[in-house]
């Protein structure tokens, strides 16, 4: 097996029983993880690993949206590229956050480890963190990207195929909910624009604080503050989504076990470095 997999394998937990007793049948493109105390099984295909085989958990309709293949062509090229620059009003291209989240995780680039793009879509995040990797020659070091939806992750390995760093990644289709990772086993997360769209945000920042390794662990969160009430009923309704002011944001990051390092807000745009 190769060394980034290698990496990862000790840090998985299976979903079923949470034990961290998993093993790859077959290799990172296809074939299964399997338990070794409950004997479930996970497929991996084509190079995206299933941690929910019998389906997904209920989803809102923000999420279900997601699933869509139309969703997974159009979301980077359409709007995520764009998406700064709207919440913010000001000029934000794609360089300048990808600059932050970088500059976030720079304490983290010192050992190898494993890295975590959390509700990734795209793996916007992600592949610049591989990036990173590739070119300090961390060679143990992996990306896991994990997002609910197949077709997200399927657009994302594509991406990362296309920009020559697959090989430090890997996909896991799971619920950030009920992360797959073992604890203080992740040395940095990265989550876009994803806790606006959990159905149980706080439940999936206190599995970032589980995972992540106390200290020199880093939490890079970007977000949308508040939008006009009208608004925001009508996404929370309609959609599923939920909207937090810099206020309530710090207290649930906080009553999650999480320290805030460093907190700017540039509109309706909000960029949280956190730790453990
Ligand atoms: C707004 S997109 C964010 C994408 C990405 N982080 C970025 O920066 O471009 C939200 C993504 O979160 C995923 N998602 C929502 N709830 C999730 C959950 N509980 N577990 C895993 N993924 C989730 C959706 O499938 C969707 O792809
Ligand atoms: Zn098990």
């Amino acid at each position: 097996m190769d060394t980034r997999l290698a990496t990862l394998l000790p840090r998985l937990r299976c979903p079923v029983c949470a034990s961290v007793s998993l093993t790859l049948q077959g290799d990172r493109r296809e074939g299964a993880f399997a338990c070794g105390q409950c004997s479930a099984h996970f497929p991996v295909r084509d190079g995206v690993a299933d941690f929910l085989p019998n389906g997904n958990p209920a989803l809102t309709f923000a999420q279900l949206t997601g699933q869509w293949q139309l969703t997974a062509t159009v979301y980077e090229r359409l709007w995520r590229t764009r998406a700064l620059s709207l919440l913010s009003g000001e000029n934000f291209p794609p360089e300048r956050e990808i600059g932050l989240l970088l500059d976030a995780l720079e304490p983290t680039f010192t050992e190898d480890g494993l890295w975590l793009d959390a509700a990734c879509s795209t793996s916007y995040y992600g592949r610049p963190i591989a990036r990173q990797l590739l070119e300090r020659g961390r060679d143990a070091s992996l990306v896991v990207g994990i997002d609910l939806s197949r077709r997200m992750l399927e657009e994302a390995r594509a991406y990362a195929v296309r920009e020559g760093v697959a090989e430090a990644m890997f996909w896991l289709r799971a619920d950030m909910s009920a992360t797959p990772l073992n604890d203080a086993t992740v040395l940095g997360i990265a989550c876009g624009g994803s806790l606006n769209e959990y159905r149980d945000a706080r439940s999936v920042l206190r599995e970032g604080r589980r995972v992540l390794r106390p200290e020199v662990g880093r939490y890079f969160i970007m977000n949308q503050l508040d939008p006009p009430l009208v608004i925001r009923a009508a996404l929370s309704a309609m959609g599923g989504l939920t909207f937090f002011t810099r206020q309530l944001l710090n207290d649930t990051l906080e009553t999650a076990g999480l320290r805030i390092l460093s907190a700017a807000d540039y509109g309706k745009l909000a960029i949280t470095v956190l730790t453990a």
